[in-house]
């Protein structure tokens, strides 16, 4: 068989699979969707109308009649549009990440999300990044990816963002919060981060951006070669 395939990246928070995925992405010519993006996008809606982020029913309600749409803008990664509103920067707060972690424990809501999601890759050519995409999203993609490194490296590189941005940043409580975000993504009942078993595994603490974006490249083209 030949025609553009999905492939799914998972891994804990601040791995780069967004940053990875999306040269990734650019590199092969396909699509880049952040999946987490959806779910801050309806935490975000919910926060700004004053739905509690762990209200079901309600969020439920909020995301079944609210308008998404993606619109191709430069480069491989599409913007989000919540009732043809664009989100993007807005998202990435420390609120709205606390916020999307209550609304990610849903199972209705991650129902709606991911069928949403399966939409958008029905066609092919997609990199999907998230927690559940090659487990529960996609789970026949041809190529997946476990992206993973220790929580100090991602701390690090987190310090290393936030001061190249000229922010403060505290190590040992960024660190914190990362240990307590991949516990909570890892142990919730619904979907929770788990490697696939087909998974190409990367560990990615002692390697570079460039060197991570490199071997996701050599996979895809070994399949693509195989297919
Ligand atoms: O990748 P991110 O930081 O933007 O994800 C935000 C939150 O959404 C995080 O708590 C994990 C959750 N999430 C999820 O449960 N399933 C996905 N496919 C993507 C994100």
């Amino acid at each position: 068989m030949s025609g553009k395939i999905v492939v799914a990246i998972d891994g804990p928070a601040g791995v780069g699979k967004s940053s990875v995925g999306r040269s990734f992405a650019g590199e092969i010519n396909y699509m880049f969707i952040s999946s987490g993006k959806m779910y801050r996008a309806l935490a975000f809606k919910a926060l700004e109308k004053g739905i509690s982020p762990s209200d079901e029913q309600a969020l439920l309600k909020l995301a079944v009649s609210s308008d998404w749409s993606f619109k191709p803008v430069q480069g491989p990664e599409p913007l989000l549009y919540l009732d043809g509103r664009p989100l993007d920067r807005e998202l990435s707060d420390e609120e709205i990440g606390k916020a999307t972690s209550s609304v990610a424990r849903l199972l209705s809501v991650r129902e709606f999300l991911v069928k949403k999601q399966r939409e958008i890759g029905a066609a092919g050519g997609i990199v999907m990044e998230g927690r559940d995409i090659g487990t529960n999203v996609f789970p026949d993609a041809p190529l997946k990816f476990y992206l993973d490194a220790s929580p100090q490296a991602r701390a690090s590189r987190r310090v290393a963002q936030l001061k190249q941005a000229g922010l403060e940043a505290d190590y040992e409580g960024i660190l914190k919060m990362i240990i307590a975000r991949d516990e909570q993504d890892s142990k919730r009942a619904h979907n929770p981060l788990k490697r696939a078993e087909d998974a190409v595994y990367i560990d990615s603490t002692s390697m570079s951006k460039e060197q991570v974006c490199q071997a996701m490249v050599n996979a895809f083209r070994a399949v693509m070669e195989g297919r």
